[in-house]
């Protein structure tokens, strides 16, 4: 049975893959507010240590001061300089290279070089951003006033109390871009439906007929059993708007995406492995996951293509296979307010 949404709400129209003001609406309204996850705890574990990264175009920068975490907003109160240009490293404190401005780690102007008095450290601190630390993985938000992390994981910390994730270690980051919106990637991620088509070789592994995607308010979890009846020990979750986290006995896999334009989605990679996988084993995981991933980018390039034509129509959804879909189209409207 299926639903046909081409007259109604559901299947929204090809314009908001491509339109770069719905792309500005989206990133105040979406990314802005959420959590996201760039990385390990373990990049900023020691004093001084700091990550830098843009998060749909929000610059922000991390920094381990004195063993607390901050986040802030990497622009300088000057002129807009970036204070750090790295995407990691060690700093006693910020120098912007612009003018040569200084911020404690805490973001206190502490020099305004060649200013003297007139500018009062006070009105111009950095401006902060969130940043949180969950079993080792790490998120960061633009908003300062973001909400508790472990509320906004809701039932994924339930879903992941057995999985020994502390004791992992990273040994695999990736980084991939595509050229699709980050919808297409977003919805393409949450159904089953397309693997035997696209995915032939974990076609092989699991029974895709049997894939669910179970939905939890802003969470999915999804299953599917293996064609060789062996259990399934792992757990596969998903966070709106663009956190995946695959959970094994011995190991995981923290996929995180945002966009970086209106039509262009980065995707990163965060491999750990319990101490004493052997090196073939984690490394043939990592390339299967890999792989997975250029098969998607390869179908969501294609339909961002074809959405970008003028020649898409709105379709619909399968009830069967695509809950998940209608789940992220719903999430986005209600951000946007509609409901
Ligand atoms: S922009 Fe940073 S010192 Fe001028
Ligand atoms: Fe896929």
């Amino acid at each position: 049975m299926t639903v046909d949404r081409s007259g109604g709400s559901g299947v929204p129209p090809a314009v908001i893959y491509t339109d770069p003001l719905r792309y500005e609406s989206e990133r105040r309204a979406v990314f802005a507010r959420e959590w996201t996850a760039v990385g390990t705890a373990s990049q900023v574990a020691t004093p001084g240590a700091f990550l830098s990264v843009w998060v749909a175009g929000y610059p922000l920068v991390v920094v381990n001061d004195a063993g607390t975490l901050r986040a802030f907003q990497n622009v300088c109160r000057h002129r807009a300089g970036p204070l750090v240009d790295e995407a990691s490293g060690t700093c006693g404190r910020f120098v912007c290279r612009y003018h040569g401005w200084a911020y404690a780690l805490d973001g206190w102007l502490t020099s305004a070089r060649d200013f003297g008095a007139e500018v009062d450290p006070s009105r111009f601190s950095l401006t902060p951003a969130s940043v949180a630390a969950w079993r080792g993985l790490l998120f960061v938000s633009p908003d300062p006033a973001e909400p508790d992390l472990g509320a906004w994981l809701g039932p994924i910390a339930r879903h992941s109390t057995h999985f020994p994730m502390e004791t992992f270690e990273v040994t695999h980051r990736s980084s991939h871009d595509m050229e699709a919106n980050w919808k297409v990637y977003a919805e393409n991620y949450q159904e089953g439906y397309h693997i035997p088509l696209v995915h032939p070789g974990l076609h092989r592994q699991i029974d895709s007929s049997r894939y669910e995607v179970a939905t939890d308010g802003p969470v999915t979890v999804h299953r599917a059993p293996t064609r060789n009846g062996a259990v399934t020990e792992g757990a596969w979750l998903w966070r709106f708007p663009g956190m995946a986290l695959n959970l094994y006995p011995s190991g995981l896999c923290l996929e995180s995406y945002w966009p970086l334009g209106p039509t262009s989605t980065r995707v990163e990679y965060t491999f750990c492995f319990a101490p004493g996988t052997p090196a073939t084993e984690a490394e043939a995981s990592v390339a299967s996951s890999v792989a997975i991933l250029d098969e998607d980018r390869a179908i969501c390039e294609a339909v961002q293509r074809n959405l970008a034509s003028g020649m898409a129509r709105p379709g619909v959804l399968s009830p069967r296979h695509e809950a998940g879909v209608a789940l992220v189209q719903s999430l986005v409207a209600a951000a946007l307010g509609g409901g």
